[in-house]
């Protein structure tokens, strides 16, 4: 069984309401529930944080190591696109990570092109919808399936 913890940057606990043409009607609680359950399915643990402070997500990669995380999979929202700390985080810990993105933020303002993880995630899903977050949860299983054979 490995532990998979699950990241929500700013604004997404607002899903469901939020801008639904871009982000789609499911709520956050529906997505974090329907990531345990696949998760649950697949033999594995999956914890969620949503916040809407930067330090907050830092501290949580930071904490993930001895929490015995071997993944995470990560919304950063609008961090992507400004925080360096998050970045830094990840390079300490070491630990895998997918970036998602709900839309395709290559189709929509230029500020949003650029990421601050994207070249030192091991994959990155974004305009899948929320349908993205199960993709990465596969990803994620085939990632420790594949190091445990
Ligand atoms: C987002 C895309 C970001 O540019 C935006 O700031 C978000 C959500 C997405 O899931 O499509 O808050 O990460």
């Amino acid at each position: 069984m490995s532990h998979l913890l699950v990241l929500h940057g700013p604004n997404l606990n607002l899903l469901g309401s939020r801008e639904p043409d871009v982000y789609g009607v499911e709520t956050l609680k529906d997505i974090n529930e329907s990531l345990k359950k696949q998760a649950e399915n697949l033999g594995h643990q999956l914890t969620t944080l949503q916040s809407n402070a930067e330090h907050e997500l830092v501290d949580k990669i930071q904490a993930a190591p001895q929490a015995g995380v071997d993944f995470i999979i990560i919304n950063p929202a609008a961090l992507t696109h400004t925080s360096i700390a998050i970045r830094d985080a990840f390079s300490a810990v070491n630990i895998p990570f997918i970036e998602i993105h709900i839309s395709n933020v290559f189709q929509r303002e230029s500020f949003r092109h650029h990421s601050f993880l994207s070249d030192i995630a091991q994959s990155v899903i974004c305009g899948c919808g929320t349908y993205g977050y199960q993709l990465a949860l596969l990803g994620a299983n085939n990632h420790l399936t594949n190091l445990s054979s």
